[in-house]
């Protein structure tokens, strides 16, 4: 297929994430057609210094891993996919690495993506919140200016309005904003007002609104 067609159709057809379609009328979406190392080429051969990793810091060990490659060829062949609810055998593996580098932590679920690692972790301490406290712990903070994704329960725990506004306003019920909790670092006398601010803001929603979990980003 030529690099046009390919093109018109992701035109045509493809509905980007997070992406503002009107500047495609006048310019061309860019189509990654191929990776190596740090650099990602287009279908028209431009190439780009990927500075952060997959667009989305997510291809951390950088493009074109043989290693990878047959690893994963290797498992596609034995068994490329099976309900989550069973085991499989580079799952249990990899959950063995993982653990052996958090400690206090002894199990892993594995998701597919942040926003679903987000809701999945919303559940578990929600559930743990009904049945250790009457189901009185169930708000989720989140801090000014968060990203935590794009699925529903996520979104309603992320502090950038221009994501949810208009017809996402209701998403707010279940979480609360509080501004940016800052390092308090007497040294640093002119941040120390906001910062006493933020920490004695975070701590009045702690202790007064049933909070339950506070999203590091
Ligand atoms: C801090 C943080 N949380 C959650 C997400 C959502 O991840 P995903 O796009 O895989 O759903 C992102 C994505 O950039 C993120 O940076």
């Amino acid at each position: 297929m030529s690099d046009n067609t390919i093109i018109q159709n992701d035109k045509d057809h493809v509905w980007h994430h997070l992406t503002q379609h009107k500047g495609f009328e006048t310019s061309d979406p860019m189509i990654v057609s191929k990776a190596d190392g740090m650099i990602v080429t287009d279908t028209k051969g431009n190439e780009y210094l990927d500075g952060t990793s997959g667009g989305v810091w997510t291809v951390n060990l950088g493009f074109g891993r043989d290693d990878m490659v047959d690893a994963v060829s290797r498992q596609l062949s034995k068994v490329p996919y099976f309900a989550g609810s069973f085991g499989n055998e580079p799952a249990a593996e990899y959950a063995k690495e993982v653990t052996s580098l958090m400690p206090g932590l002894d199990r892993v679920y594995y998701s597919n993506s942040g926003s679903e690692a987000n809701e999945k972790g919303y559940k578990m301490v929600r559930q743990l919140a009904h049945f250790k406290n009457e189901g009185e712990k169930h708000r989720i903070i989140y801090r000014d200016r968060d990203y935590h994704g794009t699925t529903i329960g996520a979104m309603s725990s992320s502090g950038q309005l221009q994501r949810k506004k208009n017809s996402m306003d209701h998403l707010h019920q279940a979480s609360l904003k509080c501004l940016i909790p800052v390092v308090i670092d007497v040294h640093l006398e002119k941040n120390m007002e906001s910062a006493i601010l933020s920490a004695q803001q975070l701590l009045k929603i702690l202790l007064k609104l049933k909070a339950l979990i506070l999203l590091v980003q």
